[in-house]
Parts: structure tokens; sequence; C-alpha cells
């Protein structure tokens, strides 16, 4: 068992490895994969079981009305802004146990181990458990934070569907969150500080055998969908001369894309086509339409956003040659968040108090920290997993790294709740 010792405060994490394997075992698959796809019967029991841990452990819980889980610990000054931790625990299909848990169950065992050593914080200590980190069911990531930030707005949101045509406002309200959706954002000065402990989901840490990365920058996403038409057919009768086949046309544009990574100038550009849906799906049928979402990132906004202007003038090209016709779809195009350099600070004197060796970093992931720290100021604590495997079952955090992250997560907690 591992365990990392932060003054007096001793984090054990048998009891937390234990909640971990409790909560990977509300899946779809069993064990180690994990799908707990957003306000599905998984994500609903997953919600009750931590809302009783939660109040076992004698803290109060609310629920907004996108589902966003406040778990709160009320300061002996609960008028101050309180100061926030939490991350997800939705899973996309054949996840890991880690991704956001880490950052959920890691946050709910910082606070009952302050509790439980006698801290008394002046400013209440809420963790959150954000709705829809992952896009799996709505097309965009973290819904529950952006709604907190204003950056999506209610009728944005309102607009969503599932791939059965299932609108936000129907699914949320079946899974019991009532009121309306404007009443998420939250105002200025909610909280006087966010920190997110999460699973690097890449190998640096792991390979320097780093302890803790303290992230200073999180990198801008962007996502779009396209919708191509051509002409479908016979595919022994229609000879290959003035074929409009809509998946030729996406197979050019998906090596555009990588090009446009590859050669935008910023080491940091990634892009990914990972998903592509072909109609009619035949082996003796000629694509006639076809769906494709690709997500593109950069640290560096204006390199991520000259590469896109060259696969949307590149893809109409494409488009025009094929005899394809294309609707474009912007699915989002966020500008990258800076952590502050205070609560940098912070975790780096967290770290070395508690013995951990550590490094500065930038998370090229997207996190909820994303859209909190457009409302307060954020920081990120990132701990090694296993070869940086991250979306994919055989994802791992060692126990002895787990309670690092949440021993340096709890002296932040410590110190920003007594101020
Ligand atoms: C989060 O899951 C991401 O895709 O960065
Ligand atoms: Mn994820
Ligand atoms: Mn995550």
């Amino acid at each position: 068992m591992g365990t990392a010792s932060l003054g007096g405060m001793k984090v054990g994490v048998s009891r937390l490895d234990r909640e971990i394997d409790e909560l990977a075992a509300i899946s779809v698959h069993p064990a180690p994969a994990v799908t707990r796809v957003i306000f599905s019967p998984e994500d609903l029991s997953a919600r009750e079981w931590l809302t009783v841990l939660a109040k076992e452990a004698g803290f109060l819980v609310r629920q907004d009305p996108v589902g966003n889980l406040f778990i709160r610990w009320e300061g002996s000054e609960p008028c101050l802004p309180a100061v926030a931790t939490g991350s997800h625990t939705d899973a996309i299909p054949n996840a890991g146990k880690y991704d956001g848990v880490v950052g959920v169950l890691g946050g709910l065992e910082a606070m009952r181990v302050l509790k439980e050593g006698g801290h008394v914080p002046k400013r209440s200590i809420e963790l959150i458990m954000f709705t829809s980190e992952e896009p799996t069911r709505f097309g965009i990531g973290c819904l529950g934070s952006r709604l907190m930030a204003g950056t999506t707005s209610p009728e944005q949101a309102q607009a969503l569907r599932d791939p059965e045509g299932r609108s936000l406002d129907e699914l949320r309200e079946a899974a019991g969150c009532r009121g309306s959706l404007g009443a998420v954002k939250l105002s200025t000065g909610a909280y006087k500080a966010f920190v997110e402990l999460h699973i690097e989901q890449g190998p640096l840490l792991e390979a320097a055998e780093i302890d803790i990365g303290v992230v200073e920058k999180i990198a801008a996403p962007s996502a779009f969908r396209l919708l191509l038409k051509g002409q479908g057919g016979h595919a022994g009768a229609v000879l290959m001369p003035g074929r409009k086949d809509a998946f030729l046309a996406a197979a050019e544009i998906a090596l555009l894309v990588e090009k446009a990574a590859l050669e935008s100038g910023s080491p940091d550009t990634v892009g990914t086509t990972g998903l592509v849906e072909v109609k009619p799906g035949a082996i003796n049928s000629i694509p006639c339409d076809v769906k494709m979402e690709v997500d593109f990132r950069d640290t560096n906004k204006e390199a991520r956003d000259k590469a896109l202007a060259r696969i949307g003038d590149g893809t109409h090209a494409i488009c025009k040659r094929r005899g394809v016709t294309v609707d474009w779809q912007v699915i989002n195009q966020d500008p990258p968040a800076l952590c502050d350099p205070s609560l940098v600070a912070l975790v780096e004197a967290q770290a070395a108090k508690a013995g951990c060796t550590q490094q500065r970093m930038i998370s090229r992931a997207y996190h909820d920290s994303l859209f909190m720290a457009r409302v307060c100021p954020t920081v990120m604590i990132f701990i090694p997993c296993y070869k940086g495997y991250s979306h994919r079952p055989d994802e791992y955090s060692s126990p002895e790294a787990i309670a690092k992250g949440v021993t340096v997560l709890a002296g932040c907690l410590k110190e920003l709740s007594a101020r």
C-alpha cells in the first residue's frame, strides 16, 4: 500500500484504491475496461454511489440543473468564496479506471484526510463532479464546465442531441436534474480557486521518474464535423471516371488534416480524424454520404487556427474537384488556458513539502480546468501513468503515485481554505 505524508497528515491509499475499483465496476464493460456514458444507467448509479460516500464522510451534496454534482465541506466562514477541486467520472467507451476518477475520488480522499486530521477550513471546500467532460454522448466535451463558465449558452446546450436524437433536456430531466440551464452559470467570484488532480495521460512524468507535474498551460482544443454528400451507385456498374465518392473525399481530407498538423510550424499541433461514418455502408455500393469528425489542437492558438484555415481551403478544393458537397460544422474552437502563477507556486511548494519530485508542464488533453480558468484562478496537478496510456483499459496509475497526488492536493486545499 502506498502512502505519502504532509506534516502530520497521512494519505493512506487502501480506501481510495478500493473505491477506484468499486467505481470501475459500475460500467457497461467488465474491468479493467470502463464505459460510463453521461446519463446512462451506469452514470446514474455512479452518482448515487458517490453521493452516499460523500454523505457518509459528513459532506453536503447538491446538484445543478445539468447534473454537475457539488460535495461541500462547509467552512467556518461559509459566505467566503469556496475553494474548489474536482474532475469527472464519465468514461468514453472502453476507457480505463483513472481518467477523471483520480480527481474526483482523490479530491474526496483529500477532504476526508484533512477532516480526519482536524483541519477546520475557514473557506468552504467543494468537490465538483462535472457533467460530461467526455464528448461521447453529446459530441462536445466539458459540457458541465462550459455551462458553468458561460462559454456554452443554455440555448446552444438545448440544441444538443445524442446519437439517438434525444435532447439534453430530455436526458437531464430523466436523470432528475431540475431547473433551468441558465442557472448553471457561475457568478464572478463564485470560487477562490480551482485545483484539479488528474493523471498525465502522456508518458513524460513516468519516463523522467517525476512524481508531480505542475501544469502551467492547457492546450487549445478544437473540433469540427463534416457532412459530405456525393453520389451513390452500383460498385460494379458505375465506371471510375465521373464518380462522386464521398468517402474518397473524406480520405483525402483526413490526409490533409495530418499534413496540416505536421506542417503547421508548431511541434505541438495534433490532428485526429477519429470518427468516420460511411453510408450506405455496403461493399458493393459507392459511398454517397460521410460524416467525419476531426479533433485538432495546439498550445499555440495562432498556429492551430492557421492550420485549420488551411484544412478549410483544402477541403473545399477537394470537394469541388470530386463533385462532393460539404457542410462544415464547428463543434468547438477554444483558446488555451493559462494556470494561475500563484497557484502554480502553491502546488510547487506543497510538492516540495511532501518530498515529491516535480516539473512544470503543459496539458495536451483538455479538462474542465480549461473552462474553470475562465471563472477563477486555476491550476492542475498531474501524476504519472503507465506508459502514458489513457482512454484505454490498461490505463494505470500506481497507488503510490495517486497517494502523492492526493497529498499535494490536500496540502493546497488546506492552505487555500485557511486564507
Ligand atoms: C479529454 O478527454 C480530451 O480528449 O482531451
Ligand atoms: Mn478523457
Ligand atoms: Mn479526464
